[in-house]
């Protein structure tokens, strides 16, 4: 073999946060994303005989399925897809699998094509051409061996609270508003309550537009500035709290800039310091599985699932839930929330519970404007529209919650 085989990956523990993030360090599952069958055939031989493990898709939708499934460590990607423009994939790829390499590998070899595939946040850019191929072994090679020290974290020991995990497979599924709107529901059930609510979208979250706040000191800042264990006293330098709403708040990173600076192996130890000093902590993960939010998941109590009554969000939720089978996150944990966005229903609440094997726990219903009218005010749904059957649902889920972490 001409090169070196990298290790594979069943030859490393399964699971855990541990193990998901050493990972990271050898680049060992391939997702190729090219539309051309004779490319992709001689990419997947040599990759092969380099030691890599490959998949092939031909088109932009298909990656992002891949991605979520196969949570590859390295993307091969073609500039020109049938339904997208590749480059402008890279930031979408990167909000499933932050720290996923993406190399872009194109026909298209000028000096401004190059640039602007960098500047889209590719690792590197190969052109298409005689050579190429050893380029790209070399490459990842060379992409494997970088020093990657960040010491894998301890997976999360259990402190006394209840971490409840918001995700969607989808954008704009209503998460923010569901997890913010429930926790503050929560904080009314539960007056003496420590309750902190977590904003872990990257690279940057809503939840302090939404609750009305500005503040700069945010979780990225934190695991780059505090050296030191991340005990309390730390955190407390990084949260702030919100009366109106009911609980206490800590922002990920106000900027792309700042959020690339995130510390991810800070990110566990910040769990278990926040879930031994609050007695609820909420997480919008936002859309984002990857490998800050995977370890999180399946510690989680609770994991709810956002979807919206449509067939593409119902097939993309269905490959979360096969995936999370994967890492062995019990269904039970599951809390499936059916959120009517639009007015429109494509696909019933029985066939999304056939589709997706497991029932819907409630459907917030569409509340057309007062969603964004409460959320552009900054007050909390269910004090702004109390009577509203969004605010009962809310109530109901926080009930749920409460329900569920008493058992
Ligand atoms: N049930 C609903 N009825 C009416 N509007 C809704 C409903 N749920 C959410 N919305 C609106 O849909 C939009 C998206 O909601 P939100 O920001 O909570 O979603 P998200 O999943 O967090 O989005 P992102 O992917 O941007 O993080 C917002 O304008 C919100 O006001
Ligand atoms: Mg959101």
């Amino acid at each position: 073999m001409e090169y070196p085989a990298p290790q594979q990956i069943n030859q490393l523990p399964a699971r855990g946060g541990r193990d998901i993030i050493a990972l990271k360090s050898m680049p060992n599952k391939i997702l190729i994303v090219d539309p051309d069958a004779s490319t992709t055939a001689w990419l997947t031989t040599r990759l092969a005989r380099a030691g890599y493990t490959t998949e092939t898709v031909t088109s932009a939708a298909e990656s992002l399925a891949a991605i979520v499934r196969a949570m590859p460590d390295v993307i091969i990607l073609e500039r020109d897809l049938p339904d997208q423009n590749g480059l402008a994939l890279i930031p979408q790829m990167r909000a499933i699998i932050p720290d996923v390499g993406i190399f872009v590998l194109s026909a298209r070899g000028g000096t401004e094509e190059i640039l602007a595939g960098l500047s889209a946040g590719a690792n590197d850019y190969i052109v298409k051409q005689p050579g190429a191929d050893v380029e790209l072994v070399t490459k990842l090679r060379n992409y494997a061996a970088q020093p990657k020290t960040k010491p894998a974290p301890a997976p999360v020991t259990t402190g006394a609270g209840k971490i409840f995990a918001f995700i969607s497979a989808k954008g704009g599924s209503g998460t923010t508003s569901i997890c913010i709107n429930t926790a503050s529901a929560l904080a009314k059930l539960e007056p003496h309550a420590e309750i902190v609510v977590v904003d872990m979208v990257f690279p940057i979250g809503s939840i302090a537009a939404s609750v009305g706040f500005e503040t700069r000191e945010t979780i990225a800042k934190m695991t780059r500035t505090e050296k030191r264990l991340i005990d309390r006293a730390v955190v407390e330098k990084y949260i702030s709290g919100s009366k109106r709403w009911g609980f206490h708040v800590m922002i990920g990173a106000s900027n792309p800039h700042e959020a690339a600076s995130l510390e991810v192996s800070q990110i566990v130890p910040l769990f278990e310091t926040l879930q031994h000093a609050y007695d609820y902590v909420f997480v919008d993960f936002g859309r984002a599985l990857s490998r800050i939010s995977i370890p999180i998941i399946e510690v989680a109590d609770n994991v709810v699932i956002i979807l919206t009554p449509d067939s593409n969000t119902v097939r993309m939720t269905r490959l979360i839930l096969e995936y999370f089978g994967t890492l062995g996150v019990s269904s039970e944990r599951l809390i499936l929330l059916n959120n009517r966005t639009v007015g429109r229903v494509w696909v019933s609440k029985e066939e999304s519970e056939k589709q997706l094997g497991l029932p819907l726990a409630a459907t917030i219903p569409f509340e057309q404007e007062y969603f964004t009218l409460a959320m552009n005010s900054g007050v909390p749904f269910i004090n702004k529209f109390p009577d509203l059957a969004a605010s009962l649902m809310f109530n109901d889920v926080a009930r749920l919650l409460k329900e569920r972490s008493t058992r």
